[in-house]
């Protein structure tokens, strides 16, 4: 898709279509107006005759509209103009680029930009209305034999800035949004990906496919041979039972001076999670591909900070693994002695991707890290605590997690805090060993951070447990890109890359 800004008056516009917002009741926008103006009531009185209410995500496609030189108009119900949110926004946008890409129209002018959205300005819309236009539009076809690919889809839309003066602005939420929005496909298509094919090594390609586009990111790997050398235990015990060899990929991010200490990015990449001796139910086991998440993200999240060359040092790494049940196995009861040398009691093997990620956090020590993030589809418990809608955040740098916050804020991608009090530390005791890897079921998203907290203790760290954003269920199943938009705002704040400049 190709997009552009541009700022202009819609009865000016000689595009393919034109996209203009109604009100509930029947209330037309100021540009939907100035149409209505030079078509003589043709619009207010379809609206009388009740065609079009207004209800948010309503549409009405019109042809040949007297006098306006576009031909076509997407007449775009936007709700009351009191209650226009954020949410309800984005579900517009998302919603008319659906419509928009069965029309025949291979390109549009979108006044939905004008739209006022609380709070919110010309950027924010602009960059929410590019991510959100190629969210709605991504598909994993790669493994079908029929596309059923569409005969004319949408290629291009132009979006509307109020002023002139607003142009540079727009260019840069374009280029923002774009940037985060590629690496959300990258995230997407990575985790989708069957575990048949996405196992470590494909991880690694994958990385390895983006280092050959940027010059500034390095790729590098840890393999089985020598995670053993590093003592790294605890990650190879996950992964003994499978045939698939694990690997810990590494990318770093050059973009600021050689002595600038790196952000640290660390996604769980269990490629697929079986739970391991301690084997999972059937239902629903095929979603364990999707285990990957956190790597996905991470990968995503570089891709996007590479297509914006920010200035600062990022390390990204994707912990891959694969947690199979086999003669060969870990079983619950072993004592695995990870990387840091504390011990750990295995009660379930199915509490593998703290095991995982514990050693990475110790691997990433040799960074000497600004600061740490770790992104992971930890905890079925996270889905009860928080649903869908936001991913669970923990750390142990107040600020950190403020950061984070902002960003989720700012980005529209959904993050809620958790605490790390040490009360919770007393669930993970062992009579055995220094800890052990379950905490029972209550604040089991909490006791399995206080877990990676007993790892972290060398830097300032925050835990995203995206267990419940990271991909969607039920017969809209697939990754979401969650939470690139997130990951790439922190960073592009803390590179200092503001709206304008
Ligand atoms: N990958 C799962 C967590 C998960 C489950 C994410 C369902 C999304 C949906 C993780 O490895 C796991 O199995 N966790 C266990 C931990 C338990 C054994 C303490 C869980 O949440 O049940
Ligand atoms: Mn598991
Ligand atoms: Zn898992």
């Amino acid at each position: 898709m190709e997009f552009s800004v541009k700022s202009g008056s819609p009865e000016k516009q000689r595009s393919a279509c034109i996209v203009v917002g109604v009100f509930e009741p029947r209330r037309l926008t100021s540009v939907a107006e100035q149409l209505d103006i030079i078509s003589e009531g043709y619009i207010s009185n379809l609206l009388r005759r009740g065609d079009l209410e207004g209800q948010a995500g309503q549409m009405l496609l019109l042809h040949h509209v007297p006098n306006v030189l576009s031909e076509r108009v997407l007449l775009v119900g936007c709700g009351k103009e009191r209650e226009l949110d954020e949410r309800q926004y984005k579900q517009i946008i998302a919603k008319t680029i659906k419509t928009l890409n069965e029309t025949g129209a291979m390109e549009a002018v979108s006044f939905l930009t004008d739209l006022h959205v609380k709070g919110r300005d010309t950027y924010w819309k602009i960059r929410q209305a590019v991510e959100a236009t190629q969210d709605a539009l991504y598909t994993f076809l790669q493994l079908k034999t029929k596309k059923g690919e569409l005969r004319r889809p949408i290629r291009k839309i132009i979006f509307n800035v109020p002023t002139r003066r607003e142009l540079p602005i727009g260019e840069r939420a374009l280029a923002h949004g774009l940037a985060v929005a590629t690496g959300m496909k990258t995230a997407k298509d990575v985790a989708n990906m069957p575990p048949n094919i996405c196992n470590p090594a494909y991880l690694l390609e994958q990385a390895e496919l983006l280092e050959k586009n940027y010059q500034n990111l390095h790729v590098s790997s840890v393999n089985e041979t020598q995670m053993a050398e590093l003592g790294m235990n605890s990650y190879l015990a996950v992964g003994r039972g499978s045939a698939n060899e694990s690997i810990m990929t590494i990318m770093e991010h050059k973009g600021g001076p050689v002595d600038q200490a790196p952000i640290v990015l660390v996604g769980k990449g269990l490629t697929f999670d079986s739970g391991g001796i301690s084997i999972k139910p059937g239902e629903a086991m095929d979603e364990m591909k999707y285990d990957m998440g956190g790597a996905a993200g991470v990968l995503g999240t570089m891709h996007a900070i590479c297509e914006l060359n920010l200035p600062i040092n990022i390390v990204g790494i994707l912990a891959g693994c694969e947690n199979m049940p086999d003669a060969n196995a870990y079983r619950p009861g072993d004592i695995l002695t990870t990387m840091s040398g504390q011990t750990v009691e295995v009660l379930n093997t199915d509490a593998e991707g703290r095991l995982v990620l514990c050693d990475a956090l110790t691997y990433v020590e040799r960074f000497d890290p600004e600061l740490v993030v770790d992104v992971a589809t930890l905890t079925g418990a996270c889905v009860i605590a928080l649903g869908k809608y936001a991913s669970g955040v923990m750390s142990n740098h107040n600020p950190l997690a403020h950061e984070l916050l902002n960003a989720s804020e700012q980005s529209g991608d959904k993050a809620w805090r958790l605490p790390l009090w040490d009360e919770y530390q007393e669930q993970i005791e062992s009579p055995f060993a220094d800890m052990a890897n379950i905490g029972g079921r209550p604040a089991g998203t909490i006791t399995a951070a206080c877990f990676l907290s007993r790892f972290t203790r060398k830097y300032n760290w925050a835990h995203m447990d995206i267990a419940g954003t990271a991909w969607q269920s039920g017969k809209n199943k697939g990754a979401t890109g969650r939470p690139v938009p997130l990951l790439s705002q922190f960073l592009m704040t803390r590179a200092g890359l503001t709206t304008e400049d």
